[in-house]
């Protein structure tokens, strides 16, 4: 009883932290943004994150990966938790259903923001997130599978030595005249920084309908910038986004007496009389003859004499019962016995079929080509970036190349200033605590981590209120329930004094 008060009190605590961090500035009513803060455990978090529990024609299920929420090095405060993956070289997904779903209008600027933390070093995987409008309910994550439609967007670095190192992105386009969906990549992707596990990354897609513009951001900083992406689209993506304006008329067969042969054999060029392709390639060989004693008289095998027609053969049914052969005891080393063979050489005589020279042909025609006609289906596509469909839940989904990959700070919203905020708030905080982690010892950590890491807590969020400091100083301990029983109250009371 008691302890079930103090774990709600718990959650109640990080829940009320998690809104005052945030109370210096308000997110749009229909911005999305995860921090993971306010989930006390694993099975917290799977309430809310959801791992699709689709399985594969053996039955085996697709999503192998674990997922759990970690702890950092800043107990407490807004960059501490995040989304762990647990398993290296597995399939990893985790979804999430957005309580006010995102309509992406002409005029709007959406931007995707998330930071990643790579703790072992890499050879394969990624870390992509997706917004998907097909995602109405839980049970809709819990059966998601690969080839679900409804993907609208895909963003994310991916690594794989030695040729894929790149900041991916994808955008759904539904085609205008056959209604069919499909994921068109942008062909160039800016370097992934995946592999550098000395600190967090922070990735930033922003795109802006108004201007047809595209940007991808990594640590605040601009890795590449598109603009009136509309009269580049044809050029820069994969499958191109306007259908293309010609195309091949493949209802025109190749004519029969198209010639395309490169090289003829040389006319010129008549074989020898004398060419004779009969002889093999083998003959036994002459200097191998049957040894005096090999008697080819005694068959090399026998019906063995020892075998018995089994009490259960019918004659009628099973039809003649013949007992099964065994080498001829007779036949030894020094006795061979059967048909005589000589081992086979190869033949003096023997020579390769004839092939003629060959020589250009003066009748080529050039490789065939049908005739190029103009698409029917081909239609201009002016808005490349706009997004199709509602954005109803997202998604991270990628093959998982290192264990213990941290995910968090998932922003989905129309506001870049929001987006910076938090990217100021969180990411810039935890790099600058990771980056003295890194440079001091283990005596200097434990210092640091209780003197030095609060001043920087506090510079960083100067507005934090009296209750913000008592909610971090009881966050800085264990999370055991029993430990919290303990030390709740003298925690409270040590903290009232500390911080008054
Ligand atoms: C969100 O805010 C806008 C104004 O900024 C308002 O028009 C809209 O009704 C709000 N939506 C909800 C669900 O509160
Ligand atoms: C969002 O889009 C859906 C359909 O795409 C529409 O029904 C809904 O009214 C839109 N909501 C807003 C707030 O524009
Ligand atoms: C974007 O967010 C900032 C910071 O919260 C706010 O001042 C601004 O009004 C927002 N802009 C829009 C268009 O919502
Ligand atoms: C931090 O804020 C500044 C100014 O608002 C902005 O220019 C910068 O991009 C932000 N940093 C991040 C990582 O968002």
């Amino acid at each position: 009883m008691k302890v079930a008060y103090l774990h709600l009190l718990f959650l109640n605590l990080s829940l009320v932290k998690a809104v005052l961090l945030q109370s210096d500035f308000t997110l749009r009513n229909d911005s999305f943004w995860e921090n993971f803060e306010a989930y006390v455990d694993t099975k917290h978090l799977n309430e809310e994150w959801i791992t699709s529990e689709a399985t594969n024609e053996e039955g085996a299920k697709i999503y192998g990966a674990q997922w759990r929420i970690s702890q950092g090095p800043l107990q407490g405060s807004l960059s501490d938790k995040g989304l762990v993956v647990r398993t290296n070289n597995a399939a990893a997904m985790i979804g999430h259903i957005l309580e006010t779903p995102v309509n992406v209008s002409d005029t709007d600027t959406l931007v995707v923001q998330y930071e990643i933390k790579v703790d072992n070093s890499l050879t394969c995987g990624g870390a992509f997130i997706k917004l998907v409008s097909s995602l109405v309910n839980i049970d809709a994550l819990k059966s998601y599978s690969p080839d679900k439609e409804g993907v609208e967007l895909v963003f994310g670095p991916d690594y794989c030595v030695p040729e894929t190192n790149g900041v991916q992105f994808a955008i759904n386009k539904v085609h205008k005249i056959t209604h069919q969906s499909e994921l068109k990549y942008l062909k160039e992707a800016p370097l992934s920084k995946l592999t550098d596990t000395s600190q967090s990354h922070l990735y930033t897609l922003i795109i802006d309908e108004s201007t047809q513009s595209l940007q991808i951001l990594i640590d605040g900083k601009i890795a590449m910038a598109r603009e009136h992406i509309e009269d580049t689209a044809k050029n820069i993506f994969k499958p191109p986004i306007s259908p293309l304006l010609i195309i091949p008329d493949i209802s025109v067969m190749k004519p029969h007496d198209w010639d395309d042969r490169i090289l003829i054999a040389d006319p010129a060029v008549v074989k020898p009389d004398d060419w004779n392709e009969q002889e093999p390639l083998m003959i036994p060989d002459p200097n191998d003859p049957k040894p005096l004693e090999w008697d080819e008289s005694i068959s090399k095998y026998i019906f063995d004499p020892e075998a018995t027609k089994p009490s259960w053969w019918e004659e009628a049914e099973h039809g003649e019962w013949i007992p099964p052969m065994v080498k001829n005891p007779l036949c030894n080393e020094e006795h061979g016995c059967g048909q005589w063979t000589s081992r086979l050489i190869k033949n003096p005589k023997y020579n390769v079929p004839w092939e003629p020279s060959q020589v250009i042909n003066s009748n080529y025609m050039g490789a065939w080509q049908p005739p190029e006609i103009e698409n029917p289906l081909y239609y201009e596509e002016r808005h490349p970036l706009r997004i199709e469909n509602q954005i109803k839940g997202i998604i991270l989904e990628f093959w998982s190349g290192s264990p213990n990959m941290m995910i968090s700070n998932i922003y989905v919203g129309k506001n870049v200033t929001e987006a910076q905020i938090i990217g100021n708030k969180t990411w810039v905080a935890r790099n600058r605590v990771l980056r003295r982690l890194d440079d001091s010892t283990e005596h200097k950590f434990m210092n640091t981590r209780l003197g030095g890491l609060q001043d920087t807590l506090h510079s960083e969020t100067a507005s934090l209120n009296f209750f913000d400091r008592i909610i971090d100083c009881i966050l800085e301990f264990p999370k055991s329930l029993l430990t919290i029983a303990i030390v709740l109250l003298t925690t409270l009371s040590f903290c009232y004094i500390l911080f008054t």
